[in-house]
């Protein structure tokens, strides 16, 4: 076996060439902290210095989910935002692009599993993958305004990619949950599965189907695909970067996110 790495948030299993990367903070509904973005892309990068045939190609599909059965992802970490100046903030949306654009570029098809919630970063790291399964547990939006902020790890460019402007808009300003059966209809996910045991094996049923293939050939595959929108998403991902950390200079953000950790609802000044 290949060495991947081991890492304090997240938990990685290679059995027949399919990677699953579980994040796991089961306590936290796996948000994505400073650190679980720091493991992310540490162990992305190991995944794609092994794609290559010297190398053995030990891993050729990803599987990316959460542990805990509750949530894939809860979104990016409120608690260390609440305490963000919009600096930090702004390297830490940085950081997390970073990551996204690496789920885009390994060579290999990566398949979000989400089971529960996948709100926020939660849904836009499920978006940077190639495609989703859900189950019928699955609940996806992007509640951002919910907390005075805005998506910041990829959401406004991604989301209007995969579901069309006019829903992506809808989401986005209403900070609405919705189930797996809207988000199959809106061509969110691929597919919707009734058990978390019926979505993985669905998950590796596909990657097993792409394993028979070329591996240089679905990864040029990948690669063009991702050339064909890249350009766009790079620009966009900029104008993003700009918002996430703009959102970061106001009070509004400073009570949405001490209202959430106060399980209180926000009260909203509009500066
Ligand atoms: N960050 C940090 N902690 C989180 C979290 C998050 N995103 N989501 C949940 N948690 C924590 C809760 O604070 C709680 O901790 P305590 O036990 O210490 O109180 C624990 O996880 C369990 O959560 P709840 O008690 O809230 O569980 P619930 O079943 O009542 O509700 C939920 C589930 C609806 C998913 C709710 O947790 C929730 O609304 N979470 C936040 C979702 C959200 O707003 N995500 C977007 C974040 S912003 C973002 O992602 C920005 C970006 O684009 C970069």
């Amino acid at each position: 076996t290949p060495d991947l790495g081991t890492y304090e948030t997240l938990e990685l299993d290679l059995t027949d060439h399919v990677l699953t990367l579980t994040v796991n903070r089961p306590k936290a509904l796996n948000a994505l902290s400073q650190q679980v973005v720091v493991d992310l892309w540490k162990a992305l990068t190991a995944i794609q210095d092994s794609c290559t045939h010297d190398a053995g190609w030990p891993v050729r599909g990803v599987i990316v989910t959460g542990a805990g059965g509750k949530a894939f992802v809860a979104g990016a970490d409120i608690r260390e935002m609440s305490a963000m100046d919009p600096d930090t903030a702004s390297e830490y949306g940085r950081s997390m692009h970073a990551v996204t654009l690496l789920l885009e570029k390994v060579p290999v098809p990566v398949i979000a599993a989400v089971d529960g919630f996948a709100l926020g970063g939660g849904c836009e790291l499920a978006l940077a993958c190639d495609f989703i399964y859900a189950s019928e547990a699955a609940r996806f939006g992007q509640p951002e305004v919910n907390l005075g902020l805005v998506p910041g790890f990829g959401g406004s460019v991604r989301l209007p990619q995969r579901v069309g402007l006019g829903p992506a808009r809808e989401l986005i300003y209403t900070g609405r949950q919705i189930d797996a059966a809207e988000a199959l209809r809106l061509g969110l996910v691929n597919r919707v599965l009734p058990t978390r045991d019926e979505l993985f094996e669905a998950a590796r049923a596909t990657l097993a189907e792409v394993i028979g293939k070329a591996p240089l050939a679905v990864g040029l595959s990948k690669q063009s695909i991702a050339g064909a929108v890249g350009r766009r998403t790079s620009k966009g991902l900029e104008v993003e970067a700009e918002a996430f950390r703009e959102a970061f200079t106001t009070a509004d953000m400073q009570e949405g996110t001490a209202a959430f950790l106060e399980k209180r609802k926000a009260v909203f000044i509009g500066r």
